[in-house]
């Protein structure tokens, strides 16, 4: 029985993911170069360890892909796993309780940077399928394809899907990287939202002046950004960008009835985030404003005097992190193009103004009519009791619509993470139930899916 198989084996799973977790494997710091790669290194152990065959780790000019696979017959469906390994910086670092890259585990949660996003969701797949192998339950092919370039952008997995699409066949994507509802309300992501990152920069005059000197007659950096960034939204909480909302799929009223009728309860929401209020775009309930609806949001901003003290500066420069989240059918690309033109546009002429993308990915929609979904959906049904409510996601994973054009396969998304999980922040964490529930419903996945 896989369930005795996990239970008597849980041990050694978690002390493997901690090992994995103990790994500083942040893509974005180039000092944390070698840790990325001997996460992939463990990886590909643990992947062979399992009964994987041909595992190999594919370089990259950024960080490796670890592939591996298992073939059991050729009329089998072939199942092809994607996740990530690389993890984000875990900065600010006081804030975290224990240290981020020393796992623990507290009220039945593993505390530590990657434990949900997405190192603990991986390796759910790693132990589904060795318990699948050892139990002799495998009854689909399976195709792993872990990456470490996830929170920077995907750069090179790009190029490795477009070269290895005969490697890569396969019948459907799953990927755990995304949430449930709760534990007692599981569901499935359906979409997820793209991405367009930008960085400006407004530069005045040709040196940090004195306030006092220069202050009232030479146009401020910082004054000159902060006027720039408020006029990107209006007083109905729209982004003011000509052209933003031209491609907006808009949903009809019975799906965004459907789309309401998820449990989400906005006293708990704004209790577990310790505000007063939500705010966002007018006419839009909160599961609308994250999951079908646009965004523009300052990621980061910098400039001038921040140490101790005071210092009376007129800074030279200033600068911003600025990303939208995108929904069908809007285009990165086309609005990386929008944004440029109008931010550079709002520039008076006291200032220079440069703008320059960073990443970017398309939104994504998953079919809920597929055999896929079905197996999904009756995996949730067997280990759950309860059928999985299909939900859109406000993240984003690029590479879905990546898999859909270049492989023209769909995915599944069925992730067991919590948005109150603080993925991306201090204090990451993952439940205990959630990693071993989650295995289980994995192994149910394949089950059904091959008798589909
Ligand atoms: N796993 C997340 C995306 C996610 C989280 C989707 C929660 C749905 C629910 C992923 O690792 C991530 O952080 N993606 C980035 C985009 C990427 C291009 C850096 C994001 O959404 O900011
Ligand atoms: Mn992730
Ligand atoms: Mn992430």
């Amino acid at each position: 029985m896989i369930k005795d198989y996990i239970q008597s084996h849980q041990q050694r799973f978690l002390d493997e993911l901690f090992a994995l977790l103990r790994i500083p494997s942040v893509s974005a710091d180039s000092r944390h170069k070698a840790d990325v790669r001997q996460a992939a290194e463990f990886l590909f152990q643990k992947l062979k360890d399992a009964g994987a065959d041909a595992v190999s780790l594919h370089e990259t000019n950024g960080h490796p892909i670890v592939y591996g696979e298992k073939i059991i017959s050729s009329s089998a469906p072939t199942v092809l796993v994607y996740g990530h390994y690389d993890v984000q910086p875990p900065d600010p670092l006081d804030l975290w309780t224990s240290p981020p890259f020393e796992p623990v585990i507290k009220d039945g949660n593993i505390f530590a940077r990657g434990a949900c996003d997405d190192k603990g969701q991986v390796y759910m797949h790693i132990k589904a399928f060795e318990a699948m192998t050892r139990l002799n339950q495998l009854t689909c092919n399976i195709k792993f394809m872990i990456e470490g370039e996830e929170e920077v952008g995907s750069d090179h997995l790009g190029i490795f899907v477009k070269e290895n699409k005969e490697k890569l066949k396969a019948d459907v994507i799953l990927i755990s990287d995304t949430s449930l509802i709760s534990l007692s309300h599981p569901s499935i992501t359906v979409g997820l939202r793209g991405l367009s990152y930008m960085e400006v920069e407004v530069t005045g005059p040709n040196r940090d002046l004195h306030s006092g000197v220069y202050g009232g007659a030479v146009a401020n950096p910082i004054n000159v950004l902060c006027e720039m960034i408020a006029t990107l939204h209006d007083a109905n909480g729209r982004v003011t960008i000509p052209g933003f909302y031209d491609r907006v799929a808009e949903l009809t009223d019975a799906d965004r009835k459907k789309l309401n009728a998820a449990p989400f309860d906005l006293a708990d929401y704004k209790k577990d985030l310790s505000i007063d209020d939500v705010r966002g775009e007018q006419g839009y309930t909160t599961l609308e404003r994250t999951g079908i609806r646009p965004t523009l949001d300052v990621n980061g901003i910098w400039g001038g005097y921040t140490g101790e003290g005071a210092k009376t500066v007129l800074p030279a420069k200033a600068s911003a992190k600025i990303s939208m989240r995108l929904v069908p059918n809007q285009s990165s690309q086309e609005i990386t193009q929008l944004f440029t033109t109008h931010f550079q546009s709002l520039a008076p002429k006291s200032v220079k103004v440069k703008v320059t993308a960073h990443h970017g990915g398309e939104p994504a929609v998953t079919p809920t009519d597929s055999k896929a979904f079905q197996a999904a959906s009756d995996a949730f049904v067997d280990v759950w009791g309860k059928a999985p409510i299909p939900t859109r996601d406000g993240g984003s994973i690029p590479i879905v619509s990546l898999f859909k054009k270049e492989l023209g396969l769909d995915t599944v998304l069925m992730g067991f993470g919590l948005d109150s999980d603080a993925i991306h922040s201090p204090n990451e964490h993952y439940g205990v139930k959630n990693f071993l529930i989650g295995i289980e419903t994995i192994v149910a996945f394949h089950r059904h899916f091959s008798k589909a």
